[in-house]
Order: structure tokens, then C-alpha cells, then sequence
């Protein structure tokens, strides 16, 4: 289906006075946005404006009840230049198991696919050309019903926004072993990608970093056994030459990156064991020196190396970087596929092209 949609282009483009080269992240907002609004049981008013504020009613349901997913993608360029969004329908296809376990509507995958290509195009001057930089975009939907009172809202927003961001090269990470507080639990919302996880973790990452670390390494609710993910990443070991990483279980997040990452090394003959990972076999590893490489994944850095992992009252280091193999070729490899220097075996890579150009 071709959906219309509406133009309206800022006449006061504010890209002149971004240096691409010096970028905060999550500061910079492209000049567009894309909004569609959810009434009467269907998504309609579909348009392209300037970016800017919305007006709130102070009884949104949003802000009491926490109805509200959100996305996180990038659109890059390829090393001659054009345009490319890495894995999207995957993001299309999450937005709506998030909305689905939040009890909101489907955004249709076409209408989400249209309005992602048809804002990047628009705004594709806005991606940094700088190599390991990119156009950051937030797919987001909330409830707007103005009502006191927990039920499903009728009327929902969708948008997407993007942000020029600069190359992410994390130090190497160090992470503590959550023992008190737990992100997500099986049967709960980890699953999807919901503001209240976030806001969840905020508590606990405070605790961590105050006592010296970056980031939580989130365990199971039940034992606190198993491990799930770190920080806002997906996690991978390397055990006695192994790949292992935690089978995603209705508690931890399916990263796209994750994905990507057991399907390119699957592909190269390096199998992923992914199976339920408890801290006492990491421990153990660690003993033996056994424990070669710890990652973690995401959209943000692709790949960020683990420097060590505190666990109750023990600190386990990782070998240092240059006996690192995997974690860094996956990072290349992935990186290489968005700048086009690495052939795309599996369509994954996707140039941006709009519809409403065909329109006019
Ligand atoms: C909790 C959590 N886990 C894992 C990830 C990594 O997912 P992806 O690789 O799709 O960015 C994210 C980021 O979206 C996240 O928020």
C-alpha cells in the first residue's frame, strides 16, 4: 500500500550550524520528523514536519500509566556516498511486538518502512559522512488519551526522529553482577522495547557506578543466576574458544545486533552456543583462564569490549585487547557492511529511497 504523506518542509534548516566533526551525543536533531496519529481504530495524518515540540494534555495517559515503545536505528553512508538503513524491517517488526505486549496498535510495516525511507531521504544531508558516524533514529509511539484511570488508551502518536551521532568507540566496559535489582523477568515487559525498563534501570546503574563500574550485568529474578544482558546491550562470551551467549528467553532483549552477530559467524563456520549462561560458569572459566572475550552488543557500538566483571566480592580481569579476535572482527564486519566495503550477502543492507518523490 502507498500511504500519502504530507510534507512540510522547514524553511530554516539548522545544518549548517552542526560540526559534523564534534557531534554530542544525543543533542542534534535533524530538521524533520515524521508523525502519525492513531484515532477511530486506524493510523491517519500521516506527515513530514519541521521538528519541534508537542503540546501535552497533562492527563495524556503516557504520562501516568507509561504506555509508550520506543526504536533505536541508524541510517549511514556507504563509502561513495549513498544512503543506507541496516536491517529495518527488523526494527519495523520489533516496534510491533513492543506495541502488541504494551497493548497498543500495530504500526503496518509498509507505513513504518514509507515513513522511515521518505524522513531519511528528506533529511539525508543530515548523515554524517564521516566513517563510523551516522544518522541516529528514534521510532517511537505513546498513548495520548486524556484520561484519569489504567485501560488501554484509544489514540496513540507514532514518530520518528533522528539526530546526527559521531563514532561510538567505547573504552572497554567494566560491569558488575546485579545481585539486588532485575531489569526484566520472564512473563514481564524485557521483551519489548518499553520506556519503563528503562526507567527501571536507572536505580541500579546509579548503584554500580558509584561504586566504580559502568554498567549493570542484569541476572535472573528467580536466582540471580543466570546472566541476561549488560547495560543496554545483549552479551556474548568466549569460552575455551566457544561463542556463547544467553538463549533469549522472554526476559532478555532480541537485539538486532545480537542477530547479526550469530548469523555472521555461524556463517563462518564459528557456532553460537546460545543457551541459558549462569555466572558460576563464567567464574569457573575465569579460574581455568578459560574466559577469553566478553562483549557486549547494540545498535550504539556495535560491539563494546568487557574489561572485567565483579561478582559479589570477586573481580574477574579479561586478557587484553590485542588477544581479542572475535569480538573485534565481528565489530569490523559489521561496520564494513554499512560503509559498503564488505559484500552484503544477505540484504541486510538497505538504500534509502522515498516514496514521495514518486508521488509528485
Ligand atoms: C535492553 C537492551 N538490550 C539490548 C539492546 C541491543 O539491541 P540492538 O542490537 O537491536 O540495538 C538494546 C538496544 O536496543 C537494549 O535496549
Amino acid at each position: 500500500m502507498n500511504y500519502n504523506i504530507n510534507v512540510t518542509k522547514t524553511d530554516a534548516s539548522r545544518l549548517s550550524s552542526v560540526d559534523f566533526d564534534n557531534i554530542p551525543f544525543g543533542r542534534v536533531f535533524s530538521d524533520h520528523m515524521f508523525i502519525a496519529d492513531y484515532k477511530d481504530g486506524e493510523w491517519q495524518d500521516f506527515r513530514i514536519v519541521p521538528f519541534g515540540k508537542f503540546e501535552m494534555h497533562p492527563a495524556a495517559m503516557v504520562l501516568h500509566y507509561g504506555q509508550a515503545i520506543f526504536e533505536g536505528m541508524k541510517a549511514s553512508k556507504t563509502v561513495d556516498g549513498k544512503a543506507m538503513l541496516f536491517r529495518p524491517e527488523m526494527h519495523a517488526k520489533r516496534i510491533n511486538n513492543s506495541a502488541e505486549r504494551m497493548c497498543m496498535p500495530a504500526v503496518p510495516e509498509d507505513l513504518f518502512m514509507q515513513a522511515l525511507h521518505s524522513l531519511i531521504d528528506l533529511d539525508s544531508d543530515w548523515i554524517p559522512p564521516q566513517a563510523g558516524s551516522a544518522l541516529y533514529i528514534r521510532p517511537y509511539m505513546f498513548s495520548m488519551d486524556e484520561f484519569i484511570g489504567v485501560k488501554p488508551s484509544q489514540t496513540y502518536r507514532f514518530c520518528i526522529f533522528t539526530g546526527p551521532v559521531g563514532p561510538y568507540y567505547p573504552k572497554p566496559v567494566s560491569l558488575i553482577a546485579e545481585q539486588k535489582y532485575v531489569r526484566a523477568v520472564k512473563g514481564g515487559t524485557g521483551e519489548a522495547k518499553a520506556a519503563g525498563n528503562y526507567a527501571g534501570s536507572l536505580l541500579p546503574a546509579k548503584i554500580a557506578q558509584e561504586k566504580g563500574y559502568d554498567q549493570v550485568m542484569w541476572m535472573d529474578g528467580k536466582e540471580f543466576k543466570y546472566i541476561q544482558e549488560v547495560g543496554t546491550m545483549n552479551i556474548f562470551f568466549v569460552l575455551d574458544g566457544k561463542v556463547v551467549t544467553p538463549s533469549t528467553d522472554g526476559a532478555i532483549l532480541k537485539g538486532i545486533t545480537r542477530d547479526s552477530i550469530i548469523k555472521l559467524l555461524t556463517a563462518k563456520g564459528i557456532q553460537v552456543e546460545e543457551r541459558p549462561v549462569a555466572i558460576d560458569e563464567i567464574v569457573e572459566a575465569h579460574q581455568a583462564g578459560k574466559l577469553e572475550e566478553v562483549f557486549g552488543s547494540g545498535t550504539a557500538a556495535v560491539v563494546a569490549h568487557v574489561e572485567k566483571i565483579a561478582y559479589k566480592d570477586t573481580e574477574m580481569m579479561l586478557p587484553p585487547m590485542e588477544e581479542r579476535k572475535i569480538g573485534a572482527m565481528i565489530k569490523e564486519e559489521i561496520d564494513g557492511l554499512r560503509a559498503g566495503t564488505i559484500e552484503d550477502k544477505n540484504g541486510w543492507v538497505v538504500p534509502v529511497k522515498s516514496t514521495i518523490m514518486e508521488n509528485a
